[in-house]
């Protein structure tokens, strides 16, 4: 075997230059690696390669490995690189020092953290105990079997665990004689089912682990192959860009108050960056102040990464203790006491519906309640499993369940694809102390028991009245209908509300207008302005105007609707016959200079936050009935431009 330039190269400079060897080692970036395979595909032996023939390995432990081949070995040769990984797992269990589940080894490129999980069974709770903070999975093939269900079950769980580098693989080529076509068969079957995971780069490798073809050194065997061997690929791929430095998070694990007169808050950057002078505002309580000063392990800093721990200092006096966490105010996180989330359960008794357990996310530990199992994923399809029956109330060992999470506090939280910091969780036994189950925060809208079609009850039956819609529009000369105005606040949506009830009431029409302002005051003041709430806000609106419009009313809506999706499912509860979509199009700047209640101003300097059109999105309609600029209309034209409408729709039935 040759021995690597690198190696070489490094060992000349720790004789010359300890000092300069010592720095280099110190300021290499640090790659976290995850091995998964079934028991016989070869992991053992591709680390003991790995650590064999890069030369991490000491003498003494090689002389063994030696003997042990000649005695123990399964492969009729000299050296058997699996008893090199059993070797050491041998010494652990005499107490000495190694920790089987993470190898360390380093290069002059680069340092790395192995994690291993075993095979079989406990796959799960191994790979999502230790693969939270990997950057990169080796999905382990044997050539000869190909994609197995194990290759699928271990990329999925992979991809729910956020890792987003992927290298495929596939050993023992030896034993299909080297074959490029069965090499490529094994990378056309994996691409054509990884597709739907969302990795964003994903490396084939044909190897031989066992003689050692394409680890670290190329093979001549698979001459066919041109890409780079296994130790090459993972010292160079680039993982620079993984890391979220957008979102700044740092959740406070201690306050040190050594004196009087200093206040510090310490802890780990989940992501982001922090400088001195930001303005920051402290979750849950939202009170803000600015960055004072930063402080890492060689002092004071003018700023500090994901990943670094430092204490920091505020400019003001304000609420900072544990488990809350210091964002930037005009970025925050969700602030919340419920979610969805993908758990994995990694105990022998099963997860409950109902049940109560602790849940430690960033700096805080949160007594919660799994209030509902909404489906379980199979892991095959990676989809719902559809063969389970329709109510799931517990998850055994191993299972994935798409969850719904009621804490008994509300905490700040990101969905786990924008912020694995953030949007991770562990779920603990409240008595035994144990973790039991991994979470993962979802990016989706928290669908309420009960927020579905069907009541939560099903002892509940509609009752008919005797009096059809029909008679209603004959009595009334009108059909009900809803014109939702959706637009930005300030746009003109209650200017031109105002000016259509009138012209209507003019006309002799019954009709009655719901607006932002008004309902949030009653029917939805327990309502804020995050995405669960807005779409909560719309849901109940569409319901009241859904029963107006029952008893003949028309209904005019003035709410900003941010959402597509909320409006289309208003549009679905009202009735597309009945939903009339008025696109109030007042460019932003117009709105924000009109300001007519102050709030842009407020929104601008991170007094409100969640503020559509400024800190929260606005997604304009695709396909409104109506569109209209109040810049360039005046109330009675729109009002008329609208009633117009409605009589071409026989909405009107008189005048
Ligand atoms: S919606 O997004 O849920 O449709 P809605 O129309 O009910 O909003 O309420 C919007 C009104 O609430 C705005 O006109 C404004 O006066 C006020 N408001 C207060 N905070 C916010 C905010 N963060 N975003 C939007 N509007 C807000």
């Amino acid at each position: 075997m040759s021995e690597p330039t690198y190696k070489i190269q490094e060992e000349e400079l720790i004789r010359s230059d300890i000092a300069e060897y010592l720095n280099r080692h110190e300021t290499k970036d640090l790659l976290r690696i995850l091995t998964c395979g079934s028991v016989d595909d070869g992991k053992s032996t591709l680390i003991g390669r790995l650590l064999y023939d890069s030369h991490m390995i000491y003498e003494d432990q090689l002389e063994k490995v030696a003997k042990d081949s000649k005695v123990y070995g399964t492969t009729d040769e000299d050296f058997d690189p699996a008893l090199l990984t059993d070797g050491l797992k041998a010494e652990r269990e005499q107490g000495i020092t190694i920790d089987v589940a993470y190898r360390y080894f380093s290069t002059d490129k680069r340092k790395f953290i192995i994690s291993d999980c075993p095979g079989h069974e406990q796959y799960t709770r191994n790979m999502a105990t230790g693969a939270s903070t990997c950057n990169l999975a080796t999905i382990l093939i044997d050539a000869r079997y190909g994609v197995i269900t194990q290759t699928k079950r271990h990329s999925f769980i992979c991809s729910l665990l956020g890792i987003k580098h992927v290298v495929v693989a596939v050993n023992k080529m030896d034993l299909v004689d080297w074959s490029e076509e069965k090499y490529n068969e094994i990378v056309k079957d994996y691409n054509a089912f990884v597709s739907r995971l969302g990795f964003s780069d994903i490396h084939f490798i044909p190897m031989s682990a066992l003689k050692g073809d394409n680890v670290v050194d190329h093979s001549e065997n698979l001459a066919w192959y041109d890409g780079p061997t296994f130790l090459h690929h993972l010292e160079n791929v680039n993982i620079s860009t993984d890391r979220n430095l957008i979102d700044m998070r740092f959740p406070v694990q201690y306050v040190l108050r050594p004196n009087l007169d200093f206040r510090g808050f310490s802890g780990t950057m989940a992501s982001g960056v922090v400088r001195v002078g930001d303005a920051v505002a402290s979750l849950p309580s939202r009170q803000t102040s600015k960055i004072k000063e930063i402080y890492g392990p060689d002092g004071t800093m003018q700023e500090a990464f994901a990943g670094q721990a430092i204490t920091v200092t505020l400019e003001h006096e304000i609420d900072v203790s544990r488990g809350n966490m210091l964002v930037p105010v005009n970025n925050v996180p969700h602030i919340g006491n419920e979610f969805e989330a993908m758990v994995v359960w990694m105990h022998e008794g099963a997860a409950e519906a109902g049940k109560s357990y602790l849940i430690k996310h960033t700096s805080a530990i949160v007594p919660g309640v799994l209030s509902d199992i909404r489906y379980k994923v199979d892991v095959n399809s990676m989809k719902r499993d559809k063969n389970v029956e329709e109510t799931v109330t517990s998850l055994e060992l191993n299972e994935i369940g798409r969850c719904h999470i009621t804490l008994h506090r509300p905490i700040a939280f990101d969905p786990y694809d924008k912020n694995h910091g953030t949007g991770a969780f562990i779920m603990v036994d409240r008595l035994s102390n144990v973790t039991i189950g991994a979470g993962m925060i979802v990016d989706r809208i928290v669908s309420k028991p009960g927020h579905g079609k069907d009541p939560v009850s099903r002892n509940i039956v509609k009752s008919e009245s005797l009096v059809s819609a029909d008679d209603r529009a004959k009595l009334l000369g009108q059909k009900g209908a809803t014109i939702w105005l959706t637009g930005l606040s300030g746009s003109g949506k209650s200017t031109v509300a105002q000016q259509l009830e009138k012209e209507l009431m003019a006309q002799g029409h019954l009709c009655y207008i719901l607006d932002g302002d008004n309902v949030r005051h009653g029917l939805n003041r327990d309502l804020g302005f995050s995405m669960e709430d807005r779409k909560e806000n719309i849901r109940r609106i569409a319901e009241v105007a859904a029963l107006m419009n029952n008893a003949g009313i028309i209904v005019i809506t003035s709410f900003i609707s941010p959402y597509i999706s909320d409006r289309a499912a208003a549009r679905e509860v009202i009735g597309d016959d009945a939903f009339v979509e008025v696109f109030i199009d007042t460019p932003l700047e117009i709105c924000e200079q009109r300001d007519p209640k102050g709030l842009y101003k407020k929104a601008r300097t991170g007094e409100i936050q969640q503020f559509t059109g400024i800190s929260d999105p606005y997604e304009p309609p695709q396909d409104a009935e109506l569109s209209m600029d109040t810049q360039n209309i005046e109330p009675d034209a729109a009002a008329s431009l609208i009633i117009d409408d409605l009589k071409s729709r026989g909405v009107l039935t008189k005048g």
